[in-house]
C-alpha cells in the first residue's frame, strides 16, 4: 500500500507477531502457559465489589503498591507496577535503548524481547540454545564482553523450561557492568529461584514479575517490575500516569491475600510434571526437563498431526517448531492433574 504518512522504517522491517488470539474460551487451553485452573474466588469477589465511583476514576495505585511491596519483601519506591510484564518490557526498551544499540537474547524465547527491540529500532544479538537446550555460554560471555545495552534472560525460560542457577546469574552481571539484565521471573512460584533481594547489590539488574501465570490474571494485565530505588524513579519517568486499571489493582490484592490458591496451582502443576514426564517416556516421546508450569516435547514429524487432533478434542497446544527450524517442538502448559491426565489420554490416541 502507498502510505500517505511515511511509517517508521523499525515497523516497516518488523515481522509481524500473530498469536492465535481469538475462539479460546470453551477448550483446554495448555498452549499460552496461563493458569488453566483460573483464579482464585477471592479475585472474583474483589472484581464484584468494584464501586461505580472507582471504576469512573482513574486509578490510584499507591496503597495496593505498597501492599504489593510488603508481600514482595521490597520497599515501595523499588516497585514498578505496570500493564503486563509486556509494559515493563517495553518500558526498559524505552528508558535504556537508543536506536541501534544492541539487545542480547537467548532463543528460541519470550516473543516480546525481541519485538520491543526491533521496535525500538535496535540490534538483536541473538545466541541459541543448542539441541539439547543447552545454555550457550561461550557465545553470550563473547557478546556481553562488547556491553550490550540490555540482556533479556527469563528464568526459567520458555519454551525450554531451563533455569540458571544464582552463581550462573552472577556471572552474567558480574560480566557486562553496562548492561542491563533484565531476569523475568514469570514463572517463579513453579522455579522457587528468585534474585529480587540482589536489586540493592546490582544497578545493571531488574527483575520482572507477572500476575498473568500462577495467580490467574493474565486477562487484567498486570505486572511487577523490582529495580534499585534511584532507577526506579528515572524508568517511572518514561511510564504513562495510569498503566494498571482499577480492576487489576483490586484483583491483584485479593490474588495475594489467597496464598493457598497459589500453593494448589503449584501442587498440581508439579504432580502433572510428573505425570506428564512419566507418560511421554511410556509413549518413547522426547521432553525437556522444565522448572516452569509447562513442558517443551518433541514430536517430531508427528507435531503437526498431533496439535491438530488435540484440538479437534477441545485441547490446545502451542506448536513452536517454526522457533526451531520447523524440527517438531510443541509446547505444553499444565494445570490440574486431572487436566494433564485427560492430556495423555488424548495424546496416546493421536500418537
Ligand atoms: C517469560 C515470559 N515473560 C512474560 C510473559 C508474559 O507476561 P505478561 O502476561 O505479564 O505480559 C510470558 C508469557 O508467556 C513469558 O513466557
Amino acid at each position: 500500500m502507498k502510505m500517505a504518512v511515511p511509517v517508521r522504517r523499525a515497523v516497516e522491517r518488523m515481522r509481524a507477531y500473530h498469536p492465535p488470539l481469538e475462539g479460546r474460551t470453551n477448550k483446554l487451553r495448555l498452549d499460552f502457559n496461563e493458569n488453566p485452573i483460573g483464579c482464585s474466588p477471592a479475585v472474583r469477589r474483589a472484581l464484584a465489589k468494584l464501586s461505580s465511583a472507582s471504576i469512573s476514576s482513574y486509578p490510584e495505585q499507591e496503597t495496593v503498591r505498597r501492599r504489593i511491596a510488603r508481600h514482595f519483601g521490597v520497599q515501595p519506591q523499588e516497585l514498578l507496577l505496570t500493564n503486563g510484564t509486556d509494559e515493563a518490557l517495553s518500558l526498559v526498551v524505552n528508558t535504556f535503548v537508543e536506536s541501534g544499540d544492541r539487545v542480547l537474547l537467548v532463543e528460541p524465547t519470550y516473543a516480546m524481547y525481541r519485538f520491543y527491540s526491533e521496535l525500538a529500532d535496535a540490534k538483536v544479538a541473538s545466541a541459541r540454545y543448542d539441541a539439547e537446550m543447552r545454555f550457550p555460554w561461550d557465545e553470550v560471555l563473547t557478546v556481553l564482553k562488547t556491553a550490550p545495552r540490555v540482556f533479556f534472560l527469563p528464568n526459567p525460560n520458555s519454551p525450554t523450561g531451563n533455569l540458571l542457577a544464582p552463581e550462573e546469574l552472577r556471572r552474567i552481571l558480574r560480566a557486562s557492568p553496562r548492561t542491563m539484565a533484565v531476569i523475568d521471573e514469570a514463572y517463579f512460584e513453579f522455579s522457587g529461584l528468585t534474585v529480587i533481594p540482589w536489586i540493592r547489590r546490582y544497578r545493571n539488574l531488574i527483575v520482572t514479575r507477572t500476575f498473568s501465570k500462577t495467580a490467574g490474571l493474565a486477562g487484567l494485565r498486570l505486572g511487577c517490575i523490582f529495580v534499585h530505588r534511584e532507577l526506579a524513579a528515572i524508568m517511572r519517568k518514561a511510564q504513562s500516569p495510569y498503566p494498571v486499571n482499577v480492576a487489576a489493582l483490586a484483583a491483584a490484592e485479593a490474588a495475594i491475600g489467597d496464598r493457598q490458591f497459589i500453593a494448589t496451582t503449584v501442587r498440581e502443576v508439579r504432580r502433572g510434571r510428573q505425570e506428564l514426564e512419566r507418560g511421554l517416556a511410556r509413549l518413547c516421546v522426547r521432553c525437556f526437563p522444565s522448572a516452569g508450569n509447562f513442558v517443551l516435547v518433541h514430536f517430531g514429524a508427528r507435531a503437526k498431526k498431533v496439535v491438530a487432533a488435540l484440538e479437534r478434542k477441545g485441547i490446545l497446544l502451542r506448536d513452536r517448531s517454526s522457533d526451531f527450524g520447523g524440527e517438531g517442538y510443541v509446547r505444553i502448559t499444565l494445570g490440574t492433574l486431572a487436566q494433564t491426565k485427560r492430556l495423555l489420554r488424548e495424546l496416546e490416541k493421536a500418537l
